[in-house]
């Protein structure tokens, strides 16, 4: 590992700070072709779930001033044929593997947990608690005693550095981030979607078809967010934090890096260019040289507020 851009989030060592956000890089299977993976750190897989799901009705996907509306419903072919037919290809995938995992219950998420949480070759498991809880309506990801009892039955399931994902659509985000670490996360994955509405004013319909009409704002849109985000919860807990929201460019990451994380996830810019992944890679590195900046990890959480 190359020691300048090498960093550690507790348990789990990347190559460098750059992964691909779960539901938007497949498996990272299928990216092999134009992008060149031993750059990145790592590829974190769409959501599992135990059982196959369909998804959502059409339309998924809808285009917003400086980003993008999705309600893809955790559309996959559950954890069986996961394992069975995408699983492997994955594990050959030169940089880190993060299963991310979903359910509608907190048994749902200690049965994947377990399945998979000695799987060789899988580095990390990360879980997505922003989906519906069916006995309790909310998301899991809304609520910090029944956060805290699903992470720590995830976290007696396995020995492997485990992640939470959390929802932005909270009132305090430190609050689940708490939960999640006295649960026993190793790291936290901060921040899904943001909950948004595009509306077709003339049909007076929703653009999307889910159940609500709603969808989850992901892109540029929502960098300010997410930088908000990770900046509160490492002055409040200072943790292992991956940042996620509207990151495209090397700058971008030196924002999150500063703001309190230590390595990020891209998303909605892999949609414009599978290759985006190792650009940003690449492009770290360069100006990494070209301004002379220390290692990276030390750049974690370096943001000073100037007192008035
Ligand atoms: C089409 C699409 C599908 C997504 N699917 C998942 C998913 O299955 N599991 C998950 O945890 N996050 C999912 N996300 C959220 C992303 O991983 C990421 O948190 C979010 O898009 C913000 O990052 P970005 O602005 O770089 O896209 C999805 C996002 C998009 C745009």
């Amino acid at each position: 590992m190359n020691d300048a851009t090498a960093v550690t989030l507790g348990p789990l060592k990347l190559r460098n700070p750059v992964l691909a956000a779960s539901g938007t890089y497949g498996s990272g299977i299928e990216a092999v072709p134009f992008a060149d993976l031993s750059r990145v750190g790592g590829v974190v897989s769409k959501s599992v779930t135990t059982e196959p799901r369909r998804g959502n009705k059409t339309p998924r996907i809808f285009e917003v001033e400086a980003g993008m509306l999705n309600s893809i419903g955790l559309m996959n072919p559950g954890a069986a044929e996961f394992e069975r037919e995408v699983l492997p290809e994955m594990l050959r995938l030169p940089c880190a593997r993060i299963l991310n995992v979903a359910g509608e219950s907190i048994e749902d998420f200690a049965v994947l947990t377990r399945r998979f949480g000695s799987t060789e070759g899988l580095d990390a498991i990360e879980l997505n608690v922003s989906c519906p809880n069916v006995s309790g309506g909310l998301d899991f990801g809304t609520r910090a005693p029944e956060l805290k009892t699903l992470v720590a039955a995830c976290r007696a399931a396995t020995a492997k550095p485990l992640i939470v994902k959390l929802t932005p659509n909270v009132t305090d985000i430190t609050e689940l981030a708490r939960a999640a670490i006295e649960g026993g996360a190793d790291i936290l994955s901060l921040v899904n979607t943001y909950q948004g509405l595009a509306v077709d004013w003339r049909r007076r319909r929703p653009e999307l078809g889910s159940p609500s009409g709603m969808g989850g704002l992901s892109g540029p849109a929502i960098k300010p967010l997410a930088l908000a985000a990770v900046q509160r919860v490492w002055r409040a807990l200072r943790c292992p934090i991956i940042g996620i929201g509207g990151i495209s460019s090397a700058t971008d990451v030196l924002e999150f890096l500063v703001a309190g994380a230590s390595a990020v996830q891209v998303g909605t810019a892999n949609f414009a260019d599978p290759a985006a992944l190792v650009r940003i890679a690449d492009e770290l590195s360069q100006l990494q040289r070209a301004e002379s900046l220390p290692p990276l990890w030390e750049l974690t959480g370096t943001l000073e507020v100037p007192r008035p």
